[in-house]
């Protein structure tokens, strides 16, 4: 039984994005037709008093919070600030606007990122606030920190149900091709598919290979919110609104592979037939991250897309995509 009628008038913040874009198909795809969605040119997120007058005259129901700053090392090394500010005032409008609303629900989309940069593998829940943080996104991991902390504050003091969900690495139809600002596994998409089409006899990978990494395909990220929302109201306020227990659960496809493995299966599927090398005097960054995923699990939802199906439909949306990606 899903919690959210299909009739109900749900906000998704940051509809244009590789997350809320995926959540916006799988609400329409279950049949969710009253969705409320606003870009930045309508409404801009750190505008307290619009994002406040927002909320008051449209009324959502349900909000899914998927607009943020998000970047890579580079990114978040250069602008710390913004990430910062950025972020803080993004949720702290919208969770404080959705509360004076009286919103329903909402979930806040958090990131792997608010662990400890030594936390035991695989990451559970638990290991929140126990050791520093990793120091190139320590801006933006305490942003998101701050948010989850946010949502558990105002389900204490006034009873509200704004709950959390912790992805990992994401990618997908969707996703940055860019050169040099994407993630591992789309950077990887593209420089196979130039290498093919150039005939170059070899692709170099940085780093050993050796490093241990999750993945979930986006479709699955926005699944597993839904199922997360649509949680019959017992569930809900068992496993997540009673503190001190976080108001949050991972989610990932609880399956690691090594950055090898991932540049393996791109190259199969993109049909390079040239060599690889790995260039292992280049940082590797962690050994291993992969996050615990057993409370979803108890909760009853687990992760069902293979790496190797994923990429076949991120490979094929790139093809699609491909003028648009080169831009
Ligand atoms: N991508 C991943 O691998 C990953 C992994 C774990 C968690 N997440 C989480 O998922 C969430 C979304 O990430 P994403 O990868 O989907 O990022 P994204 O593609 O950059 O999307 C972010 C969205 O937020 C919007 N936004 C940002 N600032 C805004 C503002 N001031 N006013 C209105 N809209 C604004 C952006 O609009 P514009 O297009 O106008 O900028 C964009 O639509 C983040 O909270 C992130 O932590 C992502």
């Amino acid at each position: 039984m899903n919690f959210m009628k299909k009739s109900a008038r749900i906000f998704v913040a940051g509809h244009g994005g590789l997350a809320g874009s995926a959540i916006v198909s799988r609400l329409r795809g279950a049949g969710y037709d009253n969705l409320l969605l606003a870009g930045r040119g309508e409404l801009d997120l750190l505008d307290q008093g619009a994002v406040r007058a927002f909320f008051a005259a449209e009324r959502p129901e349900y909000v899914f919070l998927a607009a943020a700053k998000v970047g890579g090392i580079h990114a978040n090394n250069t602008y710390p600030a913004e990430f910062l500010y950025e972020n803080l005032t993004i949720q702290g409008n919208v969770i404080h606007s959705a509360w004076l609303a009286g919103v329903r629900r909402l979930l806040f989309l958090g990131s792997s990122c608010i662990y400890p940069r030594l936390a035991p593998q695989p990451m559970k829940e638990t290991d929140l606030l126990t050791g520093e943080l990793e120091p190139t996104n320590e801006p933006y991991a305490i942003a998101k920190i701050a948010g989850l902390k946010m949502c558990e504050a105002y389900n204490r003091q006034y009873g509200t149900r704004f709950v959390a969900v912790m992805p990992t690495n994401l990618y997908g139809p969707g996703d940055n091709f860019h050169p040099e600002n994407s993630h591992v596994l789309p950077a990887l998409i593209r420089r196979f598919h130039e290498a093919r089409l150039a005939g170059a006899p070899e692709v170099i990978v940085w780093g050993s290979g050796t490093p241990l990494r999750e993945f979930l395909y986006i479709d699955e990220m926005a699944d597993g919110s839904l199922f997360v929302m649509n949680l019959d109201e017992a569930t809900l306020a068992g496993h997540l609104l009673r503190y001190p227990k976080p108001c949050f659960v991972n989610l990932g496809s609880g399956v690691e592979v090594s950055i090898r493995q991932l540049a393996e299966t791109i190259r199969e599927v993109v049909g390079y037939g040239g060599k690889l090398t790995f260039d292992a005097s280049k940082p590797d960054g962690a050994p291993r991250k992969l996050l615990d995923v057993s409370a979803m699990k108890a909760l009853g939802w687990e992760a069902k897309v293979s790496l190797r199906q994923g990429v076949e439909e991120t490979y094929a949306w790139f093809l699609r995509n491909i003028e648009r990606v080169r831009g």
